[in-house]
């Protein structure tokens, strides 16, 4: 293999760099050049494809740099059909044209759906990101747990899932974590801690909403923050229990921090915030609200006379008050785990590529005995029975619903990841470069503006 594509698809994460340089750094050990393809699929969609060679000469352009969030090829949520035959012959055109023999996808699970009939047509493989954590599988035989019912529309399907019948094991994870995550936690639980002295002074109730759509895996590592309480979408809103526990901490201490992970349902299993459709094949849904409706159902269940009776505040909405960690958690510099671990699954999707292997996925393994490497899994074993690939959600065996903490099985799940998830480096760059004089003087340099300076077009 002399030429490859890689890109970048779905929302971005801070580990994205690092992957692309740990691809860029074995294909250049193994004399392949690597073109990156702007905006993720959607250059394909663009009969000129702007493009950028990562590698001349076999060595990675100055902008590739692995500390640094965000992807230098950028990123769009633009997916083909799969049975829109047109575009995708056309993109196979535009492959042999750029002379491209292979693609690495890095992405999540709408990626790796829009990558299954491009497969059909051209060498891919995926190498994973997502803040989320949610491409993966509990465990081996999981896909084939979902169950297609009639949808709301006519003619249309929803999925849901069937009993598990599988012991659950961390061993037995197949993609335990993904690159970005480990950050996105990063950045949660210092806002956490952060709101936590806030409300401790003024007497408050914080509501923090954290993202990760259906998946609680980033609520479930806020809890490095240090919260009263965590409320995940796998586990249906008790407003009953929830409401006594709120009163009970406030009793105590005089303030509480609840998180929530945006996707949190109640007990019909309706989401609390709002949902809009989004572009992804993976049928992913962009949540907005869910920390809103939850202040909402606190100020009425509590009421103004409870604060007013204790002397904090003078109503209920004053004393509840909430915060969206945001897109904070998708942005910046990626903490140590994340960069170090998203460059070897870049490296191992190149040796993937170049070694003959076509719809797969690099993989981060754990086991007690090895620790973290990396293995590779095939595409279709994360397909359900239509060919679909669903989200992964986090198993109930990690969240304790009565305590709305993190059980034993998921503090050992998170420890694994943590334990050494922040470098020396992490720190120093904050003591070096937050303050930097320069910063008040020099204008914001974009890299952008360098890459555009590399990309090409066919003609
Ligand atoms: O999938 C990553 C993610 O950050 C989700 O956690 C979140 O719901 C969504 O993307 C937000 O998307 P956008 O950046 O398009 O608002």
């Amino acid at each position: 293999m002399k030429r490859i594509g890689i890109l970048t698809a779905g929302g971005d994460t801070p580990a994205l760099n690092a992957t692309i340089h740990g691809a860029v750094t074995r294909a250049n050990e193994l004399r392949i050049e690597v073109v990156g393809l702007i905006k993720g699929y959607n250059s394909l969609f663009n009969p000129h494809v702007p493009h950028v060679l990562l590698n001349p000469l076999f060595q990675t352009i100055p902008e590739l740099d692995p500390t640094l969030g965000g992807t230098i090829i950028g990123a769009s949520r633009d997916y083909m059909r799969p049975d829109d035959y047109e575009t995708l012959n056309a993109f196979v055109e535009r492959f042999g044209k750029l002379k491209i023999e292979g693609l690495i996808c890095i992405g999540g699970d709408g990626t790796l759906n829009g990558m299954q009939p491009l497969s059909e047509r051209l060498p891919c493989v995926l190498a994973p990101k997502t803040i989320d954590n949610d491409l993966g599988l509990n465990y081996r035989n999981e896909a084939d747990e979902w169950r297609q019912k009639p949808g709301p529309e006519p003619g249309g399907f929803r999925y849901e899932r069937g009993p598990a019948r599988t012991v659950f094991d961390l061993e037995q994870m197949i993609n335990y974590v993904t690159p970005g995550y480990a950050t996105a936690v990063y950045v949660s639980a210092s806002g956490i801690l952060r709101i936590r002295t806030t409300a401790e002074s003024h007497r408050r109730i914080a509501v923090v909403e954290v993202m990760g759509r259906h998946s609680g895996y980033i609520a479930l590592g806020s809890m490095y923050g240090q919260p009263d309480m965590v409320l995940v979408p796998e586990c249906p809103l008790d407003v009953d229990a929830l409401v006594e526990r709120v009163k009970e901490v406030y009793e105590l201490q005089k303030n509480v921090v609840i998180v929530c992970g945006e996707g949190v349902v109640d007990q019909q299993g309706n989401v609390l915030g709002a949902e809009k459709a989004s572009t992804d094949p993976a049928g992913n849904k962009i949540l907005s609200g869910a920390a809103e409706a939850l202040r909402e159902l606190l100020i009425k269940r509590i009421g103004d006379d409870y604060f007013k009776s204790r002397r904090r505040g003078g109503s209920a909405k004053e004393a509840i008050f909430t915060r969206k960690i945001g897109h904070t958690q998708r942005g910046g510099r990626p903490i140590l785990f994340d960069r170090f671990y998203a460059a070897q699954l870049g490296g191992k999707a190149v040796e993937m590529l170049a070694e003959g292997t076509n719809n797969a996925a690099a993989t981060l393994q754990w086991n007690g005995r090895r620790g973290f490497h990396v293995s590779s899994f095939d595409g279709n074993g994360f397909r359900d029975r239509w060919g679909l690939i669903h989200a992964r959600t986090m198993h109930p065996s990690f969240y304790d619903p009565q305590l709305m903490r993190p059980s034993r099985v998921g503090i050992e799940y998170l420890l694994n990841i943590f334990n050494r998830a922040i470098g020396h480096d992490d720190v120093e760059y904050i003591r070096q470069k937050l303050f930097h004089s320069g910063n008040l003087s020099e204008p914001y340099h974009s890299v952008n503006t360098d890459v555009a300076k590399r990309i090409r077009y066919l003609d």
